[in-house]
């Protein structure tokens, strides 16, 4: 590993966004740490070069704590957290089933705050480096059957914007990405025409170009579907509830 050779860990690099991200990275040169719980998935992945495998499940913060040290013993250094481990289950996101939006909060959000805490005085010591949370244009404002996800996501944005000032005093970037749909296992399940739906090798790219080459605090795309998101972001409430009533198929 050379000296001057930059370091990435990605969580939820087992398949879709994260995936691909892993890829794009260590083809750019990278040296770069994948974790997940599908093992066997993360060291198809690690036969890769540059990428190194280091299995977790995120809702076990002792598992997340070793895991940082074993990359830190590994690498040596780490640049970027990307932080894009997720869950969603269509089906249950059109009732309230409080258990099932406990799930979901405790994999979205709970498992990332975990993540970040773990990874925080590392950061702080260190006065640079970046930390990167996939949340979702899901959480911009209250949809349809999204009972436990969307909610998960709002947090999700709602905590990086609030640890950016925090973690800025210690010369430490915080970024957020809110993607629209990417095809991956996750949305496969989805029953609606997905619309602007992309690749996840297209997500990669801007998610790569994001991190790397700008230095915005949001990275969104594809930006036909984003831009429109963020609009309606801004409309009062009875605009807001009755164009979303009326353009949401259920
Ligand atoms: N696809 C989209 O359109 C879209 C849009 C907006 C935001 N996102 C977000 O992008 C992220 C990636 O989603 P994706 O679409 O790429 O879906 P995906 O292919 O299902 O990837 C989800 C990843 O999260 C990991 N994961 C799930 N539960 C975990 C746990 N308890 N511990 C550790 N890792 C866990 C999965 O790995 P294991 O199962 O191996 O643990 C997998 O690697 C998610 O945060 C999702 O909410 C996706």
């Amino acid at each position: 590993m050379s000296e001057n050779q930059k370091k990435i860990w990605i969580t939820g690099a087992s398949s879709g966004i994260g995936n691909a991200v892993a890829k794009k990275f260590a083809n750019e040169g990278w040296k770069v740490a994948v974790s997940a719980r599908r093992k066997e998935l993360l060291d198809e992945l690690a036969e890769h070069n540059n990428i190194s495998s280091f299995p977790l499940d995120v809702t076990n913060q002792s598992q997340i704590n070793n895991v940082f040290k074993d990359v830190l013993n590994t690498f040596g250094d780490i640049d970027i957290c990307l932080f894009s481990s997720g869950t969603y289950e269509p089906k249950d996101e059109q009732n309230i089933d409080p258990d099932k939006i406990k799930n979901v909060i405790n994999v979205n959000f709970l498992g990332v705050i975990d993540c970040v805490k773990v990874v925080e005085d590392y950061f702080k010591n260190k006065k640079s480096g970046h930390i990167s949370i996939v949340s979702s244009i899901a959480g911009y404002r209250g949809l349809p059957n999204s009972s436990g996800y969307g909610p998960s996501k709002a947090a999700l944005t709602n905590f990086s914007e609030s640890i950016y000032f925090d973690f800025k005093k210690f010369g430490v970037r915080v970024s957020v990405i809110s993607p629209g749909f990417i095809k991956t296992p996750l949305t496969d399940k989805n029953e609606f025409p997905m619309p602007f739906l992309k690749t996840p090798e297209y997500a990669a790219d801007k998610i790569y170009n994001g991190l790397v080459k700008g230095n915005a605090f949001e990275i969104h795309f594809p930006k036909g579907l984003t831009l429109t998101l963020k609009f309606l972001r801004i409309l009062p409430y009875r605009l807001y509830l009755f164009l979303v009533d009326k353009l949401v198929k259920r």
